[in-house]
């Protein structure tokens, strides 16, 4: 039987040998999985005996992994702003870059809002994860999490009600901000925005996550400019709006934001890589 150590190893060389980025940390991640132990434990326990039906589980994700399935498919997880939400292939794979979008909203519900007890729509919400965050530091807060597809609404639902926030969170199924019943004071969305022409060209790994997810149509902006027309009923007077996207679709839409709020100002907050991420819409009407 092997220990830990050489697993490691071996697992180490084999996904490097398919061309898997970051083999080592993945390596990691598999073997503890498998063995059912936190990784801060692996140096520890690198002469810990691997038992055949663990080495047998492991040879099972690996062979998934091999077809580039996703890593936080494997293991049914990933964690977003400090907080686990389960996966299945139906929702996207929430990105450290989207952490940007709450840390944002929380820093606009603390500061600058009139209200409290805040409406937010938590537009194209897949796994939950921003609307799960915003609950869970918004207790005040009432949050409507739309989704176009049952399958997402099923994981967001699973996750809603694992961290004990379904009194704050209403899941609507629907076409964006059509789907919300009543006007918000924020919109946060990271919905699709991904040019249709460019999919094909992106890593395998993130092929396999839902193209749903992905393709915002002919510039990417098919959704956000369709968000725009709604907010103009359904956004507050003087709500505001969150919204990621690539940096060179920034200034498109901010100037499209400006046509369509002409008494409104924008803003843009960049992410972790020092790109620009999100853009910010403040409506400012009179009511
Ligand atoms: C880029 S994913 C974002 C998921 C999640 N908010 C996150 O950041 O991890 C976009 C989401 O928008 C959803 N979506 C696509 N078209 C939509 C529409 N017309 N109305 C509402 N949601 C939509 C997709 O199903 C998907 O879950």
């Amino acid at each position: 039987m092997a220990v830990l150590r050489t697993v490691i190893q071996d697992t180490h060389k084999k996904l490097k040998e398919v061309g898997i980025p970051d083999a080592r940390l993945e390596a990691e991640v598999l073997v503890t999985s498998v063995m059912r132990m936190p990784r801060q434990s692996l140096f520890g326990e690198q002469e810990t005996e691997v038992n055949g039906q663990q080495q047998s589980a492991l040879d099972e994700l690996l062979e998934r992994r091999y077809q580039r399935e996703p890593l936080a498919y494997i293991l049914g997880q990933r964690e977003f702003y400090g907080i686990t939400v389960v996966l299945t292939p139906a929702v996207l794979i929430p990105r450290p870059e989207t952490e940007g979008l709450v840390e944002h909203a929380l820093f606009m519900a603390m500061m600058g809002m009139e209200s409290r007890d805040l409406i937010i729509a938590d537009v194209g919400t897949g796994s939950g994860a921003i609307a799960i965050n915003l609950a869970i530091h918004l207790p005040g807060g009432k949050i409507f999490a739309v989704d176009v597809e049952d399958a997402v609404l099923d994981v967001a639902a699973y996750n809603i009600r694992a961290h004990g926030v379904g009194d704050r969170v209403t899941l609507a199924i629907g076409d964006l901000l059509d789907a919300v019943p009543e006007p918000v004071d924020l919109v946060v969305a990271n919905l699709p925005y991904i040019p249709t022409d460019r999919i094909p060209t992106l890593q395998p790994e993130i092929q396999q996550e839902p193209v749903l997810a992905l393709d915002g149509g002919s510039d990417g902006l098919d959704l956000i400019r369709r968000l725009l027309v709604q907010a103009k009923d359904k956004l507050k007077y003087h709500g505001i709006m969150l919204l990621e996207m690539d940096p060179e679709q920034i200034p498109v839409v901010a100037k499209l934001a400006l046509e369509y709020f002409p008494k409104g100002t924008t803003s843009v907050e960049k992410d972790l890589a020092g790109m620009d991420r999100i853009l910010v819409i403040q409506r400012q009407e009179a009511e």
